[in-house]
């Protein structure tokens, strides 16, 4: 399998912050990459850093051999790569399903159009299709007609995978699907993102749900003080010396504790 992603000597710091210190990481075409790590330890920055939402400071970030540290958001976006937020914010005035087919790039001017071609109208009717059959996949299909900001945290974060997916992009990074998402839904949604993958996206994972991690990743990237610490499989992660350390800190003198410590 061919490099997707390659990160190389990442420096990232905001202010005296310094958040990456020399990160280093491959993901490979088609695999689906867990992105792990204790709160703050700089996760949610790799993702900015890759999709050109924060330069870095030092360091080289390649996309399928390319180097696009330095590149704009809107260039990197163009070469396939999509990504959902954290605490996704949705606007206002428009309705789930117009938000998700605003995400396609080729939708872009149609509201504007004064001359509805048939070209025109037929591309509008394409776009519309594949929002519902998203928002369908997602589960959204009954809340498509309501405002995209009156839904709830977990259904927001469902339709940030919605946009992602609107134009099939090669990667697709998400922070933190699960976070606010019902547990009953979780077999769906790894069934939805195995689906996903099996198109040929590939697949960056943050997440603090071990379950949902150990059900969907074939590998797992864990950051510690802004460097990764373990490149491992999900079942070693619960005794790995690196991990448990990370998250709980070096026991002086003594044996880790492993069991359940970051379950
Ligand atoms: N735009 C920014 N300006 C200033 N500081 C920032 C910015 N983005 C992130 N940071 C800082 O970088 C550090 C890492 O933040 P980040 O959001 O990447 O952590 P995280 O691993 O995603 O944490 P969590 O698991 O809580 O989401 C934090 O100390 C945060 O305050
Ligand atoms: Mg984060």
């Amino acid at each position: 399998m061919s490099t997707m992603l390659r990160l190389h000597d990442v420096y990232k710091a905001f202010g005296g912050n310094q958040v990456l210190t020399g990160l280093n990481f491959n993901v490979r075409q088609g695999e689906i990459v867990g992105l792990l790590g204790p709160n703050g330890c700089g996760k949610s920055t790799v993702l900015n850093v890759i999709t050109g939402y924060c330069p870095v400071d030092r360091g080289e970030v390649e996309l399928q051999g390319e180097r696009v540290s330095g590149m704009a958001a809107h260039q990197i976006a163009a070469r396939s790569v999509r990504r959902t937020f954290q605490l996704p914010s949705m606007p206002t005035r428009m309705t789930v399903e117009e938000v998700v087919m605003a995400a396609s790039t080729q939708s872009h001017g149609l509201w504007s159009t004064l001359w509805r071609t048939a070209a025109v109208k037929r591309l509008e009717q394409q776009t519309r299709e594949r929002a519902r059959h998203l928002l369908d996949e997602l589960l959204l299909a009954k809340v498509a007609h309501l405002p995209a900001a009156s839904l709830s945290g977990g259904q927001k974060k469902l339709l940030g995978i919605a946009c992602a997916m609107m134009e099939q992009p090669a990667l697709l990074l998400l922070d933190e699907p699960m976070a606010g998402v019902h547990p009953n839904l979780r077999a769906e949604l790894v069934t939805t993102l195995k689906r996903i993958n099996a198109q040929g996206i590939t697949l960056v994972i943050i997440e603090h749900d071990m379950h949902f991690i150990s059900e969907t990743c074939s590998r797992c990237i864990v950051l510690d003080k802004g460097k990764t610490v373990a490149d491992c499989l999900p079942s070693e992660l619960e005794n790995h010396e690196s991990v448990v350390e990370a998250y709980l800190g070096k026991k002086p003198g003594g044996q880790y504790q492993v069991a359940g410590a970051i379950a």
